[in-house]
């Protein structure tokens, strides 16, 4: 597996904990068994400010948004891009019908089939896995898969644009936009460029790129950037706000005005209907 892959088992360690708390704010009950030990020793090795309050909330609010996008908007292709060990497809409520696609690297996607290799799939619902590189075209191979792009398409690009180099998040972005059905909804998460260069964050950061998975890409305005790429934005939340704290984030959320703070925002967009674009 790459290096980048990795740290979807570091992801899958903090919701194993949260998993294991009484106060659970969800059950990933595959999450302790796809982190493996590696998993669990990259939380430790990049353990710092707000790391597992942080993926507790994140999951949280992506987890809710996923299933109020589905179960309000009708939308039944879903496509997970940079899946890692997201379990979604086995541990939300989906209506009939649904289609999950799991995109990411293939030997990710290989190790997370053998290690889920018992699991039976849970009836109504269809999981495809699609290996590809997303920094090159792979909308082809998506629809070799079966998906739709004249349907709407509920996407979720959970804890990936951090890794990517500028260009590749604008031309990712604007590509899902590009190839999504009117009603097409995304869900997602950035961080702010603060985070990348504050010297608090340094040897979270400096972690991450001796490990080969530096992290490139920060916005302290991730509403232009959405909107630049072709999406309208419904809502930008950071961990603390109202509809993301959830109980769980121990520090004050400093004004968005305030600036040369390190900030993670999670977001919710959308492609307006004919009917809304004309309201
Ligand atoms: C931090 S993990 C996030 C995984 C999952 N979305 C989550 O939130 O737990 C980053 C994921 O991005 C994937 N990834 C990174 N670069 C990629 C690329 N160019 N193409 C496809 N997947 C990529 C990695 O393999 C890894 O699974």
């Amino acid at each position: 597996m790459e290096a980048v892959s990795r740290t979807a088992q570091w992801t899958a360690a903090a919701r194993a904990l949260e998993t294991e708390r009484d106060d659970r704010l969800f059950a990933d009950p595959y999450a302790r068994t796809v982190a493996d030990t590696i998993g669990f020793d990259l939380l430790e090795r990049y353990a710092g400010a707000g790391t597992v309050p942080f993926l507790a909330i994140r999951t949280t609010y992506l987890d809710r948004a996923v299933v109020r996008a589905v179960a309000e908007g009708g939308i039944r292709q879903v496509v997970l891009l940079a899946a890692g060990m997201d379990t979604r497809f086995y541990r939300l409520p989906w209506p009939d019908g649904v289609t999950v696609y799991e995109l990411d690297r293939p030997a990710l996607l290989e190790a997370k089939a053998a290690m889920l290799a018992d699991e039976p799939a849970p009836a109504g619902r269809e999981r495809r896995t699609v290996a590809v590189d997303l920094t090159q075209e792979w909308t082809g191979r998506l629809k070799e898969a079966g998906w739709r792009a004249e349907e709407p398409t509920l996407w979720v690009v959970e804890g990936l644009l951090f890794f990517l180099p500028e260009e590749a998040v604008r031309a990712l972005l604007a590509n899902l936009s590009g190839h999504s059905a009117p009603g097409s909804v995304l869900l997602g998460d950035v961080i702010s460029r603060a985070a990348l260069l504050n010297p608090l964050s340094r040897p979270f950061m400096t972690a991450l790129a001796e490990d080969g998975n530096p992290w490139l890409f920060g916005t302290e305005t991730p509403e232009r950037l959405l909107t630049e790429c072709g999406w309208a934005v419904r809502e930008v939340r950071q961990p603390g706000e109202d509809g993301a704290d959830f109980g769980r984030w121990p520090y004050p959320v400093p004004a968005r005005e305030v600036r040369g703070v390190p900030r993670s925002f999670l977001f919710t967009c959308y492609l307006p209907t004919g009917e809304e674009n004309a309201a």
